[in-house]
């Protein structure tokens, strides 16, 4: 784990509410892996004090780049960042998901921002050589972050992209054509979403695995301010940010 300020390098805006920073940063760069995020301390100054956290989106060429959408102060605060910039960040953090089982296929399932923790999966999923498909599911076809990623099925609530209804929707039909297929999804979205797809890979019996945005203060496992709740009653819960934020879906109670 590394706190280190980076030089903000690059900064693209995606649409009217999300924003995609790079900084250059070869040591994060070198060593994250997919699923693991970032702690950014969005002003030098202690409003906000805490930091925020957010997924690694990509890394390329000693860069690393994230996305995020404006929430409240910090990420108006990121918005306000010019090249140029230093960032102070603390990662790269938590467990990454697992790209080492032997599934024939590889389902990459996103919702909203949660699309932010897919390109570098896939890119390891495909150094690995497995075959990837993926699913992303946004409000409208503006909200989509196809960015990197191949092989892309997309859903929208308003059916100005691809499927008209939502991305689990859209997967469930994929699943009832192909359910011969030994496959594994890995997912990020809203909570809800979460929900349904852990209730369709169990009607078809799918391993899967969730990265959850559980709101976070330290990142590391001191606070005890990201307890998620878990099946085995005997262990209790677990802390997102340092046994997650990546779970197999059947282990934890969303
Ligand atoms: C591991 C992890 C990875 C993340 N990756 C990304 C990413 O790649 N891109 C991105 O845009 N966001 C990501 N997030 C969410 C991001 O951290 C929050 O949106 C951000 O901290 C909000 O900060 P803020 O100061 O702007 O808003 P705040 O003022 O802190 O909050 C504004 C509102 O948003 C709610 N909120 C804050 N954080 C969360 C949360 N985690 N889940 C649900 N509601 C929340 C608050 O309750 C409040 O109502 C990630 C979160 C985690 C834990
Ligand atoms: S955020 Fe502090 S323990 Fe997880």
């Amino acid at each position: 784990m590394i706190q280190k300020n980076f030089e903000l390098t690059k900064i693209t805006p995606i649409n009217s509410s999300i924003t995609k920073l790079a900084f250059h940063a070869p040591e994060i760069a070198n060593s994250v892996l997919p699923g693991q995020f970032i702690n950014i301390k969005v002003d030098e100054t202690t409003v906000p004090l805490l930091r925020r956290p957010f997924s690694v989106y990509y890394v390329q060429e000693n860069s690393v780049e994230i996305v995020f959408g404006v929430m409240g102060m910090g990420t108006k605060k990121l918005t306000l960042k010019k090249i140029g910039d230093m960032l102070d960040v603390l990662g790269p953090l938590g467990k990454p998901f697992n790209v080492s089982d032997n599934e024939e296929l590889s389902i990459l399932v996103g919702g909203g921002l949660g699309t932010a923790s897919l390109p570098l999966l896939q890119k390891h999923l495909i150094q690995k050589g497995k075959k990837v498909v993926t699913f992303l599911g946004a409000r409208t076809k503006e909200y989509l972050l196809s960015s990197y990623l191949t092989d892309v099925r997309t859903a929208t609530d308003d059916g100005s992209s691809g499927y008209h209804g939502t991305v689990i929707e859209l997967l469930k039909h994929f699943l009832f054509e192909n359910k011969k297929k030994n496959c594994k999804i890995y997912a990020c979205g809203p909570t809800p979403m979460l929900v349904t797809l852990t209730n369709v890979t169990e009607e078809y019996n799918i391993r899967c695995e969730i990265s959850l945005e559980t709101a976070m203060a330290c990142g590391f496992g001191i606070c005890q301010g990201c307890a998620v709740e878990l099946k085995n009653k005997e262990v209790g819960f677990a802390l997102s940010c340092k046994d997650g934020p990546v779970f197999k879906s059947n282990e934890i109670i969303l």
